[in-house]
């Protein structure tokens, strides 16, 4: 195939999964990314309510130092390789504890890993910056990459965005890419507890500025841009709420009045007022629940590191053979 008849293809395909994805009222958070959702989501970082961020990065602070003395990697494996702030701490700590390490950003975006990449090189001397283009919900198939072993970190919560048994095919992904003496750290946000409550949770999804809404309309935006449709972000309105049965956030774009959207090629799809669309999930954990995700996928958990109120957790697993 010619680079335009594949580009086609793949127009298709999109305009295909829109289609059926609206009739079903469930878009994918895919479709949030583009330049300004990227923008709008490290606004979202930035929040005095979004506390996933930050306190992550407290406990790699914290704890960077001492996982990388014990651990010494040989690579490092970032999957969704996402904001750089973080990553930093983890190098810092590699750079000290294992100079000529290999750093292996991973993403679906070649143009990000290519800017990523430049940066670090420059940043950080004496590692190694080799970018892999992956997507987590296929098979990993990754080159060799320095010394063993090898850490793989999915962090920021971003397993979140699946529900259970597409997260424990991610797991699954990963846990099939590790060998023996590999790691595996994960960062994920956790369920209301007594450290944290369902308000706390569910205002770090509608912050006082409005940018949460922002980002969750650009999906209108992104989509009207790549698929031609004809969305009105003015006729919805942005709602997130707490499941407490599935542990997850949802969030949804509900039209008051209702609207009819047109997908060129396919037809027309009537919302009745009071319509809902989810956009996202971002599920939440607690030990337990990790616990079995992992074992579903082939690992077993072996550390587990919490912030001091229980919000967010780090965990380690191995691979389990
Ligand atoms: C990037 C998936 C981790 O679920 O918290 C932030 C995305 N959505 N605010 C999350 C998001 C709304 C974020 N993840």
């Amino acid at each position: 195939m010619t680079p335009e008849s594949t580009a086609e293809a793949v127009d298709e395909q999109l305009r295909d999964e829109v289609w059926d994805r609206l009739q079903a009222r469930v878009l994918s958070a895919r479709w949030f990314y583009d330049r300004r959702g990227s923008e709008l989501f490290e606004r979202i970082t930035r929040l005095p309510e979004y506390y996933p961020t930050r306190t992550e990065l407290a406990i790699l602070e914290r704890h960077a130092s001492e996982w990388m003395r014990q651990l010494r990697p040989g690579a490092l494996v970032e999957l969704g390789a996402g904001s750089a702030r973080k990553t930093r701490v983890l190098l810092d700590a590699l750079e000290v504890e294992r100079p000529g390490a290999v750093y292996v950003p991973l993403d679906v975006s070649a143009d990000f890993l290519r800017a990523t990449a430049e940066q670090l090189r420059s940043e950080y001397p004496s590692l190694r910056i080799e970018p892999e283009v992956a997507d987590l919900t296929r098979a990993l198939r990754l080159h060799p990459h320095g010394e063993p072993p090898t850490l793989f970190a999915l962090l920021g919560s971003t397993l979140g965005n699946f529900p259970p048994p597409a997260a424990v095919e991610v797991l699954r992904h990963i846990r099939d890419a590790m060998v023996e003496g590999d790691t595996f750290l994960l960062g994920a946000d956790l369920r209301p507890s007594e450290g944290k409550s369902v308000e706390e949770l569910e205002a770090a999804y509608n912050d006082a500025a409005g940018v949460t809404a922002e980002f969750n309309l650009n999906m209108l935006a992104v989509l009207n841009e790549r698929v031609g449709t004809n969305f009105d972000p003015t006729l919805f309105l942005h709602h997130a709420f707490y499941d407490a049965r599935h542990g997850w956030i949802e969030m949804h774009l509900v039209t008051p009045q209702g609207c009819t959207v047109r997908v060129p090629g396919r037809g027309s799809v009537a919302l009745e007022p009071g319509a809902s669309l989810r956009t996202e999930i971002s599920a939440k954990y607690d030990r337990r629940v990790l616990v079995e995700l992992f074992e579903a996928a082939g690992l077993e958990m072996e550390h587990w590191v919490t912030d001091e109120r229980g919000r967010y957790a780090m965990a380690f697993a191995h691979r389990l053979d």
